[in-house]
């Protein structure tokens, strides 16, 4: 187990700079998820901290190690695919021993030691099975058994999930966490689905095109986004925008009506040019005319313990979560009511989220 500490890394392929001046403290035993969409850097980052890619500049210490110019092997990780690379000939048994086979341990501690991995992730009875006579989810548990044989001091996990259907990905998912739970490895995720990002995460680190946008727990990346990014990024369904100006106590839209803000945000920001993140299941639905603003509805989607209800406000589509599940007619327009304290505010030019300044006198309003 280890700690891992990344400082001002960089990774440039040729010319292109992909990954620009990364800061990141991991704690040992820690469970870090690194999100982001396809092509932003995620998996160059973890190929750097397990040494499979050089690091272009910086530096990489795990447990106190400078580790730039250690081998993959010394540095302790253990990493899980997506693609396992499992070896078809072999049993699992085999499969889960190899590691050790090859350095050398003999035979009836090694079969000890099998015996009680597998039996960690729910493989007692599969053990003489082929990688082939396995389900994809079993395929998967042999790769973390293969891992965890090793006794890492690190988990690095490359998606190791998106090839599983929609059912397994979750029941994955929880495997892994308990096994986390278990034997708290530090470990280091890297998604691409936030969802998955979310429910697996100690904290979030959320990347944009080689940069880290925000860190946090989830809670804090859902309740409090840095960015317009982060906030369309994380949350489903997804964060509604709308466009406006800052005026005394609230916004005024760009499209008509008028969003409140909390006293201190408002008055910190007057005047400014904002974008407002406003998330579908904050938003309550109420007659016409006695909400922030009037939209018109369009479909709606049920969802079981709630229903999701499309909007149509002037150019721009809406959406409403409800559990309440009123009633509403296609083609008319319904009010939508929006608390001042749910309320995402950004700068319109950067993105970047406005917060009410230092000292206020209404700090229990501020955002
Ligand atoms: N071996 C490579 N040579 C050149 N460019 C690469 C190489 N590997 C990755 N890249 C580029 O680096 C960027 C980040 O890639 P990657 O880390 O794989 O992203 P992610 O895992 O988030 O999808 C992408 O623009 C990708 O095209
Ligand atoms: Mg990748």
């Amino acid at each position: 187990m280890a700690n891992i500490s990344i400082s001002d890394v960089r990774k440039s392929y040729g010319k292109d700079e992909v990954v620009h001046g990364v800061n990141l403290e991991i704690a040992n035993g820690e469970f870090i998820v690194i999100l982001g969409p396809s092509g932003c850097g995620k998996s160059t980052l973890l190929r750097m901290i397990a040494g499979l890619e050089s690091i272009s500049a910086g530096q990489i210490a795990i447990a106190g190690t400078v580790v730039n110019d250690l081998e993959p092997r010394e540095r302790g990780c253990a990493m899980v695919f997506q693609n396992y690379a499992l070896y078809p000939h072999m049993t699992v048994a085999e499969n889960i021993g190899y590691a050790l086979k090859v350095s050398g341990m003999a035979k009836a501690e090694r079969l000890e030691k099998v015996r009680v991995v597998a039996a960690s992730v729910g493989l007692s009875e599969f053990l003489d099975r082929r990688p082939g006579q396995l389900s994809g989810g079993q395929r998967q548990r042999v790769a973390m058994a293969r891992a965890i044989i090793r006794e890492p001091r690190v988990f690095l996990f490359d998606e190791p999930l998106s090839n599983l259907d929609a059912k397994l990905r979750v029941q994955m998912r929880h495997e892994i966490r308990r096994i986390h739970n278990r034997i708290k490895a530090t470990s280091v995720f890297v998604t691409h689905d936030q969802q998955e990002g979310m429910t697996l995460a100690d904290r979030l680190v959320v990347m944009n095109k080689g940069n880290i946008e925000q860190v946090g727990t989830p809670e804090e990346i859902y309740h409090s986004p840095a960015s317009v990014y982060v906030g369309g990024f994380i949350g489903s369904p997804a964060m509604n925008f709308l466009s406006g100006q800052i005026v005394a106590g609230g916004v005024m839209l760009a499209n008509g009506g008028k969003i409140p803000l909390p006293q201190a945000l408002a008055v910190a920001h007057n005047g400014s040019l904002a974008q407002i993140g406003l998330r579908p299941e904050e938003l309550t639905l109420v007659p016409a005319g006695k909400g922030a603003f009037d939209a018109t509805f369009e479909f709606s989607e049920e969802l079981g313990p709630s229903r999701l209800y499309h909007f149509q406000f002037e150019d721009l589509t809406l959406s409403v979560l409800s559990a309440d599940k009123p009633p509403v007619e296609q083609g008319k327009p319904m009010g939508i009511r929006v608390e001042a304290g749910s309320v995402h505010l950004f700068a319109a030019d950067t993105g970047k989220r406005l917060r009410a300044r230092e000292a206020v006198a209404q700090p229990e309003l501020v955002v």
